[in-house]
């Protein structure tokens, strides 16, 4: 007797992304790419795992990302690696580490893929999740953040979302933030006995992180702190005033949040995330800024960079939603390419020319399914209209001695007779002629 075996499932917060909704993945997809090209971005690709070392060092030892949530084990040789929890770092890394610095000029690189944080999973937040992102390397200039804002926004509606909110802040660079933590220290010491046990370790070990507690009681009393728009040095000061004035002159609405100094020691200056009304509490579909002081941490040159990384997770929900699931927008079509041709075949003589014209359509590029086992008519053509064929193409006996098959029509019902050499063609130029109609 067979032993019976548990189920296996998938591990708590990750999930498959089914047929029914990768179609919406891959058009959100496919859009990125379309802008990153328009935009002059080539793609760049890191390895998943990575040397702990690299996000301790720039994401921060002190973050909720490096102390609590990331995927560290020892390796068979006891380096200890990290399934990466973001990929910023990771591009810089590989941006040394190729020299592409040697190149000169500015480097614009994108990627999308799977990141890794063991957070308490929810709606919009799971610990094996997808990010689309984008890095610029080799300048500081303000109109390299006011530009990547541009594109964002413009994709964002691309893509079909509505309601959503750029936030902007900024963090100054390591010197006037020094100034500043000194002030919010101070300040968190007669308060902090109020907050949550992160917020009081933290007004000692990393004020900063405060201000991105997201504990409710918290709120009111952060609001109350000093503010770190108001301590920057004059060049951070003009930098912020060339982004926000740059951003008006280009018709780009923004909502100044000082609070945002986000979850990353990495940042320096501009920090911005954008925000939508159609998710929940995790209402964040992306967040990014500069981070001028990175390449130093990791050991290179010095190498200003701005970026940003989309939540690609996040962003399927809010899309879907804004859209609603079936809206007659670019993104809200019927899932998956459609099928063109279903080939019913009857009797053994039908299986290889089937198998051949199967071949020779799907050859040109056309979408075909065929039986694998000989069965009657009706049965075929009650399968090619579930499978929502736009054609079913008809080989059995008559057909093969005719040299010509029936191919029909499944929307409008009338039948043809075809040769085989001509099938592709038309219903090409059927598909032609129906979308032009709806059109
Ligand atoms: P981040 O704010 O940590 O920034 O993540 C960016 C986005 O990833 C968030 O706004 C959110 O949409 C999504 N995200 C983060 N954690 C989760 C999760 N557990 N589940 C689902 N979605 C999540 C970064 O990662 C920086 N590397 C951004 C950046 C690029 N800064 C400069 N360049």
């Amino acid at each position: 007797m067979s032993k019976a075996f548990e189920p296996i499932h998938a591990v708590k917060g990750t999930r498959d992304l089914l047929p029914s909704e990768t179609w919406r993945w891959q058009k959100i997809e496919d859009e990125a790419r379309r802008m990153f090209a328009a935009y002059n971005f080539r793609e760049i690709r890191t390895p998943i795992l990575e040397r702990t070392e690299l996000f301790a060092r720039s994401v921060g030892e002190d973050t909720d990302i490096v102390t609590k949530e990331m995927y560290t084990f020892a390796d068979r040789d006891h380096e200890s690696l990290t399934l990466r929890p973001e990929a910023t770092a990771s591009v810089v890394r590989a941006y040394l580490e190729n020299r592409l610095y040697n190149e000169g000029g500015v480097h614009k690189l994108y990627y999308m893929g799977p990141m890794f944080r063991r957070e308490r999973p929810q709606k919009g937040r799971y610990r094996q999740f997808y990010q689309i992102g984008a890095e610029v390397l080799g300048s500081d200039h303000p109109s390299i953040d006011v530009e990547v804002l541009e594109m964002l926004v413009l994709y964002l509606e691309r893509v079909g979302l509505k309601n959503f909110t750029l936030l902007l802040n900024s963090v100054g660079h390591p010197v006037c933030r020094a100034e500043y933590v000194k002030v919010l220290r101070r300040a968190l010491q007669s308060v902090k006995a109020n907050m949550c046990e992160d917020c009081q370790r933290r007004a000692d070990t990393n004020p900063l992180r405060v201000l991105d507690c997201k504990v409710e009681a918290d709120q009111p009393i952060i609001a109350g702190l000093p503010k770190i728009l108001d301590y920057l040095d004059p060049e951070c000061r003009q930098h912020f005033d060339r982004v926000t004035s740059e951003l008006k002159q280009r018709g780009i609405a923004y909502e100044i949040t000082p609070r945002l100094v986000r979850g990353l020691d990495y940042y320096t200056r501009t920090t911005f995330e954008i925000t939508s009304g159609a998710l929940g509490a995790q209402n964040a579909v992306l967040g990014g800024g500069r981070y001028d002081g990175l390449a130093e941490m990791i050991g290179g040159p010095p190498t200003p960079g701005f970026g940003f990384s989309i939540g690609e997770d996040r962003l399927v929900l809010a899309v879907a939603e804004a859209t609603g699931q079936a809206a007659a927008s670019s993104l809200g079509q019927a899932p998956g390419p459609p099928l063109i041709a279903y080939i019913a075949w009857m009797g053994d003589a039908a299986l290889v020319p089937a198998a051949t014209l199967a071949r020779e359509l799907r050859h040109r590029g056309l979408s075909v399914e065929i039986g694998y086992e000989p069965a009657k008519l009706k049965k075929s053509l009650g399968v090619a209209s579930k499978l929502g064929s736009r054609f079913a193409i008809i080989i059995g006996e008559g057909e093969l001695a005719s040299g010509r098959y029936q191919v029909k029509d499944m929307t409008r019902g009338q039948q043809e007779e075809v040769e085989p050499a001509r099938i592709a063609e038309y219903v090409n130029s059927k598909t032609k002629e129906r979308t032009e109609e709806v059109l």
